[in-house]
């Protein structure tokens, strides 16, 4: 039998209109953060997630598009504030901001994508003039409720034209895990470029590329990263749009991230660190065709290992749960055809998730007390980004014997 992952050639580039020359096929997958309830089994739309690589300009993109308001709505179950690491990181990012570019007494901050507030709480608390975007009602109100100012909309031409004669121009556009999931650039760039004030940046972070690959984080490829970018693809496009990219810094958050700024064009001198980063990406041939079907390969072999290990275990009576209903979960969990007689169950600290079922795989989802109600034998640790603190946090559970299980880089114990 052949396990390896369908290569195939397809469609245009959304960045720069070129050929897609290769793909890597994960097969049809449910809208990654779609927890349904017992009752709404059987009803799930399901797409065919495909990552694609643009020889020419080295952006990776989805081939399919999911539908923006399947994604994001009023019950749209992701909380950004569930980590204790990632509300440091944004306290932060939001305190540089204020530092570095909001100096001025009446500057604006506009965040795309601000869900429950985690980066503008700080922003609010130190007084500065800010408005969140978000397109999912429900965290929206969980932010207002922090003492964020925010507006339920998807971010595109039409909301800046509104926000920018509402407020006037912003200093500041930021954007944390967002703009990798708009398909619509261009709309976006129009946007930022009516609300940017002329001396304004745009500053965004998002998953790397270059770590993704790296470290065969495959499970970071799911619907809402439709994007997967890297310093070279994110230089070309904000060039496209009539924009410069002028400074970029690699971030530890989600397993490997890049904060890149955006300017326009001749306003600030681009920092050494953006061609650095574009050379070193080069020398690595990270937009080489050879360099993705290594990838692919990792992939297959992960997904071989990962059910072997997790059937072998069963077998042998041993208890497997899984731990943090991660969006990328989905990918892994339906790509790798773990169900919950492989793993009973799911525990997670959102409550907004915890009643229903993985998207597809169909694991139920419980609350963190059910992790030591009693023990499991293995815990999959499908949250891996929070290794740090969720092992520190649950450090009893390695005590009396029990044993983590990891899928990245490789199939691992401990
Ligand atoms: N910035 C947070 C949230 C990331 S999750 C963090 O880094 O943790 C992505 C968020 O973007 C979701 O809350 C989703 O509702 C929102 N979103 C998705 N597309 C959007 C768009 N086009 N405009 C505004 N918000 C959007
Ligand atoms: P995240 O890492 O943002 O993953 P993704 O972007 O793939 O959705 O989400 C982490 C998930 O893990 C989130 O649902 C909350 C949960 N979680 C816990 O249950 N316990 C914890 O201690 C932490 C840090 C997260
Ligand atoms: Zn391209």
């Amino acid at each position: 039998m052949n396990n390896e992952l369908r290569v195939e050639k397809g469609s245009r580039c959304r960045l720069c209109g070129g050929q897609v020359e290769e793909s890597i096929d994960f097969g049809p997958q449910p809208v990654s953060n779609a927890f349904i309830l017992p009752t709404e089994v059987g009803g799930e739309p399901f797409f065919r997630l495909a990552l694609g690589l643009c020889l020419s300009c080295g952006m990776a993109q989805l081939l399919d598009e999911v539908p923006r308001e399947r994604m994001f709505h009023e019950d749209y179950p992701y909380r950004s504030s569930g980590s204790a690491f990632m509300r440091k990181h944004f306290e932060e990012v939001a305190l540089s901001l204020v530092e570095e570019e909001l100096t001025g007494p009446d500057d604006l901050l506009v965040e795309i994508g601000s869900n429950d507030g985690i980066m503008l709480k700080a922003v609010a608390e130190a007084g500065v003039r800010h408005l969140g975007v978000d397109a999912s009602r429900s965290a929206v109100e969980v932010a207002t409720a922090k003492g964020v100012r925010s507006r339920v909309d998807f971010f595109e031409e039409s909301t800046a034209a509104a926000i920018r004669a509402a407020e006037g121009p912003a200093k500041v556009v930021f954007s944390a895990n967002t703009f990798s999931h708009i398909a619509y650039i261009d709309s976006v760039f129009r946007g930022l470029d009516l609300l940017l004030a002329p001396d304004g940046v745009f500053v965004f972070e998002d998953r790397y590329l270059g770590d993704i690959i790296e470290h065969n984080y495959f499970d970071q490829v799911y619907d809402e990263h439709f994007y997967l970018f890297a310093v070279r693809s994110v230089q070309i496009m904000a060039a496209r749009f009539g924009f410069e990219l002028v400074d970029v810094e690699p971030l530890r958050v989600h397993g490997g991230a890049m904060r890149y700024k955006l300017a326009r064009p001749g306003a600030r001198r681009p920092s050494a660190a953006v061609s650095e980063f574009v050379d070193k990406e080069a020398r690595l041939g990270l937009a080489d065709p050879a360099t993705f079907r290594r990838f692919a390969a990792g992939i297959s072999r992960t997904r071989d290992e990962l059910l072997a290990v997790l059937t072998d275990l069963r077998a042998g009576g041993h208890s497997v749960v899984g731990y943090g209903a991660t969006s990328k979960s989905a990918t892994v969990t339906n790509f790798c055809g773990i169900g919950s007689s492989l793993v009973s169950f799911v525990c997670d600290t959102t409550p907004e998730k915890q009643g229903r079922l993985t998207p597809g795989s169909h694991i139920p989802v419980m609350p963190p007390e059910a992790f030591s109600d009693p023990y499991p034998d293995y815990a999959l640790l499908f949250a891996w980004n929070h290794a740090d603190e969720i092992m520190a946090k649950e450090r009893r559970f390695r005590e009396q014997g029990g044993r983590w299980i990891l899928y990245v880089p490789d199939v691992h114990i401990v």
